[in-house]
């Protein structure tokens, strides 16, 4: 072994990795040899314009859809092929675009049926924690979820993946139509649970708050990754965020 290898720092398993993932929707070939991976802790923004398949990109990871070509690891262990709850049960709270909302229960039910210790027996989020982090839930606790604003879905949304324990929270447009006092809100919990040691991955539309609130960034466009970066440098490269986002 070289003396650069044997001095370079022993980085820790990925919390989840995908190497070379091909996705198509029938003939439509939508990711082109995607590579991602989030270490424990690291919060990294996914962004891209309309349609470049940020989206797909998650849903591969998980199983949602099958990559015809690549590999998806979590935790380390190759999780190919399996069905997306097997894989979301190794320690990912999903946040789905849309948020996954079941209108016929209430927060309470919502939140408690989702409950359950973390890898390794973790339970640092249980109700009464969530309830402290979305006083708003609190408020509204027996009303049925079809009944709240988006907001309030949005932070049930939420307030399930955490009651997962998980690992690594990903949020797919959390605040998309949402009032801006809300979005705030909402970016004030990324930043608690980044606090936390949660590792987080987000798309959102809002590039200026992200670049401030992850410590990485990739760029998609088309299929394809184009930047892959601590968010502070992207921040540096104007240049970047007109030509592939359209700041
Ligand atoms: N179920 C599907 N069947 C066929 N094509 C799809 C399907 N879902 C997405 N696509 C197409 O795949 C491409 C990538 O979509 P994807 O939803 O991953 O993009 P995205 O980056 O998440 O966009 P957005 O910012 O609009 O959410 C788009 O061209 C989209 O039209
Ligand atoms: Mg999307």
């Amino acid at each position: 072994m070289s003396a650069a290898l044997a001095q370079a720092p022993q980085s820790a398993t990925p919390i989840i990795e995908a190497v070379g993932l091909h996705t198509y929707y029938g003939n439509s070939h939508i990711l082109h040899g995607v590579d991602l991976r989030i270490a424990p802790g690291e919060t990294l923004a996914l962004l891209g314009r309309n349609g470049m398949g940020k989206s797909t990109t998650i849903r591969s990871m998980l199983g949602f859809v099958t990559p015809r070509r690549g590999d998806v690891y979590v935790c380390g262990e190759r999780v190919n092929g399996q069905p997306p709850y097997q894989t979301i049960r190794r320690g990912i709270g999903y946040v789905p675009e849309g948020r996954g909302m079941f209108p016929n229960l209430t927060v309470r039910e919502s939140l408690v049926m989702a409950a359950r210790p973390g890898l390794n027996g973790r339970k640092d989020w249980d109700l009464d924690r969530v309830l402290a982090t979305f006083p708003r839930l609190a408020e509204r606790f027996a009303h049925l979820t079809g009944n709240l604003s988006g907001g309030e879905q949005q932070m049930v949304a939420i307030g399930r993946a955490l009651m997962t324990n998980p690992e690594l929270i990903i949020l797919d447009e959390a605040t998309e139509g949402l009032a801006p006092l809300i979005r705030k809100e909402i970016w004030g919990v990324i930043r608690t649970i980044k606090d936390t040691g949660i590792a987080t991955l987000v798309v959102d539309k809002n590039v200026s708050v992200l670049l401030d609130l992850t410590d990485r960034s990739m760029i998609m466009v088309k299929g394809h990754v184009v930047y892959d970066g601590p968010s502070s440098e992207l921040k540096q490269q104007p240049q970047l965020l007109q030509e592939h986002i359209g700041l």
